[in-house]
C-alpha cells in the first residue's frame, strides 16, 4: 500500500524540525535506567551524572522510597480529581503544614509543579491594568505567567535594581497592582538576585514582590529554607515565595508560601490549581519525607556546599571564568550552540553527561555546558571532570 501523504500541517513541523537540525539545536530524549543518582546508566551506558537538579541527592533516598511506597498502599495511586471537587487528602493539609512551617510563613498551597505555579501566581496576582515588572533572566515559567497574565510587562536589566526603580518610578502612580518577579538562583547562570535591595524597591513602590526560589529550597541557607534564610529576610518581605519540590527535595510538585490571603486567593482564583487534578499520595508522601531527611541529615547541604566551591575553585585555577555564587549550578561558557553540542558530546563519550543550554533557553552566542552538582558525587569523580574540562580548555571562552 502507497503510504498516505503527510498533511501540510505535519509537513511544515517535518521542516522546522529539519532547521533546528541544521542550527544545532534540535532536542532529543536520553533514557535512564534506575534513579537519578551521580552515577546512572544513560542509553545503556555507564555515566556520571553532572545535569540533574537532585542537588541533595534525595532522589532515591530510602526514607522517600519507603513514605512513597507506604503511601500508596495506604492511600492509593491518585487524588481521585481537583481538591476542590473530590476533598483534599490529609496528606495535603498535611505537607502544607510542613512547607509553611519549614518557610516559616503562616501558610502555603501546594501545586503540581513550578512551571503550574508560577503560572498561577503571575495569572491570578496581576491582570489587565496591573504592571509586571520581571528580571530578564527570570525562568520561562515566569516568562510564560508573565505572557498569559495580560498586564503590561516590563522588563528590567537582569538583576540590575537601578533599571528597576528607574521603570518603578516612571510607571508613576499606577492605578493598578504591580508585582516584581525573580528567580532569587538564576537557573541557567547560578547566581542570586539582589533580594534585599527588591524587597526596600517594593515597600518604596507598594510593589508585591514574587520570587522564584526553585533551585534556592533545600539549597540556599543555613538550613536549606531557601532565599529568605539567606539574606535574613521573612515572609513579610518576599510576599510571594514560590518554590519546587522536585530538585533538592528529590520529589515532585511545588508550593507557594505567604500571608494566608495570598493562599485564599490562590486558592478561589487560580485556574492551575482549580482545573486539575491533585498531586498524588505517593508524591506528597515523598515530600514530607524530604522535609524530614533536610533537617536530619544537614551533612548533605554542607557536602553540597563543599563540592562547589571545591569544582569552582579548581575549574579557575585551570584558568575558566566561573562566579562565586553559593550554588550548585555552574555555567561554563562555550558561545556557539553547535561546539556546546560538540563539547557536550565528547564528554558523554567521556562518560560524563553534561547538558549543553542553547538558544532559546540562553542568549545567542551564550551557550554553555552547564555543570550542576549533587551530594552524591565524590572529590574523586569531579577530579576526573575537571581533567577532562582541562583537557578541551581552548574549546571554552
Ligand atoms: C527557576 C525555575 N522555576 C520554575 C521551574 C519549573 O519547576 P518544575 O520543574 O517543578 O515545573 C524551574 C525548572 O524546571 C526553574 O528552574
Amino acid at each position: 500500500m502507497v503510504a498516505p501523504l503527510l498533511k501540510s500541517a505535519l509537513r511544515s513541523y517535518e521542516s522546522e524540525l529539519a532547521e533546528l537540525e541544521r542550527a544545532g539545536r534540535k532536542r532529543f530524549l536520553r533514557t535512564v535506567a534506575g534513579s537519578q543518582q551521580a552515577h546512572i546508566e544513560l542509553d545503556g551506558r555507564p555515566v556520571l551524572l553532572l545535569c540533574s537538579n537532585n542537588y541533595l541527592g534525595l532522589a532515591g533516598h530510602p526514607r522517600l522510597r519507603q513514605a512513597a511506597a507506604a503511601a500508596a498502599a495506604e492511600d492509593g495511586c491518585s487524588s481521585g480529581a481537583s481538591r476542590l471537587i473530590s476533598g483534599t487528602m490529609t496528606l495535603h493539609d498535611s505537607l502544607e503544614k510542613e512547607l509553611a512551617d519549614f518557610k516559616k510563613s503562616p501558610s502555603s498551597l501546594v501545586f503540581n509543579s513550578g512551571y503550574v505555579a508560577n503560572l498561577a501566581i503571575l495569572t491570578t496576582l496581576a491582570g489587565k491594568g496591573d504592571v509586571i515588572y520581571s528580571d530578564a533572566l527570570n525562568h520561562a515559567s515566569i516568562v510564560d505567567g508573565c505572557r498569559l497574565s495580560r498586564a503590561e510587562l516590563k522588563i528590567y536589566r537582569h538583576c540590575d535594581c537601578a533599571h528597576l526603580e528607574e521603570m518603578l518610578r516612571s510607571g508613576g502612580q499606577t492605578a493598578g497592582r504591580r508585582l516584581i518577579v525573580t528567580d532569587s538562583v538564576f537557573s541557567m547562570d547560578g547566581d542570586l538576585a539582589p533580594l534585599p535591595e527588591i524587597v526596600a524597591l517594593g515597600r518604596k513602590y507598594d510593589a508585591l514582590v514574587v520570587v522564584d526560589d526553585a533551585h534556592a529550597t533545600g539549597v540556599l541557607g543555613r538550613s536549606g529554607r531557601g532565599a529568605t534564610e539567606y539574606f535574613g529576610l521573612d515572609w513579610r518581605d518576599l510576599d510571594v515565595q514560590m518554590g519546587t519540590l522536585g530538585k533538592a527535595l528529590g520529589s515532585y510538585g511545588a508550593y507557594v508560601a505567604g500571608a494566608p490571603v495570598l493562599r485564599e486567593y490562590l486558592l478561589n482564583r487560580a485556574r492551575s490549581f482549580i482545573y486539575t487534578t491533585a498531586l498524588p499520595p505517593a508524591v506528597l508522601a515523598a515530600s514530607r519525607a524530604a522535609l524530614a531527611v533536610l533537617r536530619d541529615e544537614p551533612q548533605r547541604l554542607e557536602k553540597l556546599r563543599q563540592l562547589g566551591a571545591f569544582f569552582r575553585e579548581e575549574l579557575r585555577k585551570l584558568g575558566f571564568r566561573v562566579t562565586d555564587d553559593p550554588t550548585p549550578i555552574i555555567p561554563v561558557l562555550v558561545g556557539p550552540a553547535a561546539k556546546t553540542m560538540e563539547l557536550s558530546a565528547w564528554f558523554l563519550e567521556k562518560g560524563v553527561f553534561i547538558q549543553g543550554i542553547r538558544p532559546p533557553t540562553v542568549p545567542e552566542g551564550a551557550s554553555r555546558l552547564r555543570v550542576t552538582l549533587s551530594a552524591d558525587l565524590e572529590f574523586a569523580d569531579l577530579d576526573r571532570v575537571l581533567a577532562l574540562f582541562a583537557e578541551r580548555r581552548r574549546d571554552f571562552i
